[in-house]
């Protein structure tokens, strides 16, 4: 290869590649916005007490939403406790939070598991389950990967999945979201901040 042809297709490539990075990190800095159209949309699941649920019946408060299993070891307890804490931290401003736990795992998160679930956790918890398919429609919505790890047993079995703590407006929108690593100060201070208190 000639040099000319080496520094032409050399400059081509540090173009290409300039206008890639370029276009990602516009992607990136618009994330929150382009999540928005992305997170949240229909599912029909039923509550702890067996009552229908929408996004139509969450609407007129905020929502705090995550997904995750009752037979979950570590994460899902821990953030289900700080999304507690956080409301707690609150104080009348939590009257208008919704927590939303969302099971991904069914077949053992029965409405009355969800029930006994509940009852360790934020008592205005709205705890909901589903038919496998009504479930997995609904952490489609969410963009929430969940995925059942194999086990020799039918019964003591793992959910891999991700751990997000979404924030949905008053009218269903979302607005933003907390990662695994959220402390209850955190998102305290978020959700006042969002809330307008
Ligand atoms: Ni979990």
């Amino acid at each position: 290869m000639s040099t000319r042809l080496f520094v032409l297709v050399v400059s081509l490539l540090v173009g290409v590649l300039a206008v890639t990075l370029t276009a990602g990190y516009l992607v990136w800095t618009r994330g929150d916005q382009g999540t928005a159209a992305l997170i949240g949309g229909p599912f029909e699941l039923v509550d702890q007490d067996g009552r229908t649920t929408t996004p139509e019946t969450l609407k007129g408060k905020w929502s705090l939403i995550y997904f995750g299993y009752t037979y979950c070891p570590d994460v899902c307890p821990t953030t289900l406790s700080v999304m507690t804490q956080a409301l707690d931290q609150l104080g009348p401003l939590a009257e208008k939070v919704t927590p939303v736990f969302v099971t991904v795992d069914p077949e053992r998160d029965t409405v009355a598991q969800l029930k006994a679930y509940q009852d360790h956790f934020h008592p205005s918890f709205v705890m909901l389950t589903g038919s496998p398919d009504r479930v997995r429609d609904a952490a489609r919505a969410y963009r929430v990967y969940h995925r059942k790890v194999e086990s020799e047993s039918a019964t003591d079995y793992l959910m891999d999945h991700s751990s997000i703590t979404f924030l949905m407006g008053p009218d269903g929108v979302y607005v933003t979201h907390f990662g695994h690593d959220a402390t209850a100060e955190s998102m305290a201070a978020t959700l006042r901040q969002k809330l307008g208190g």
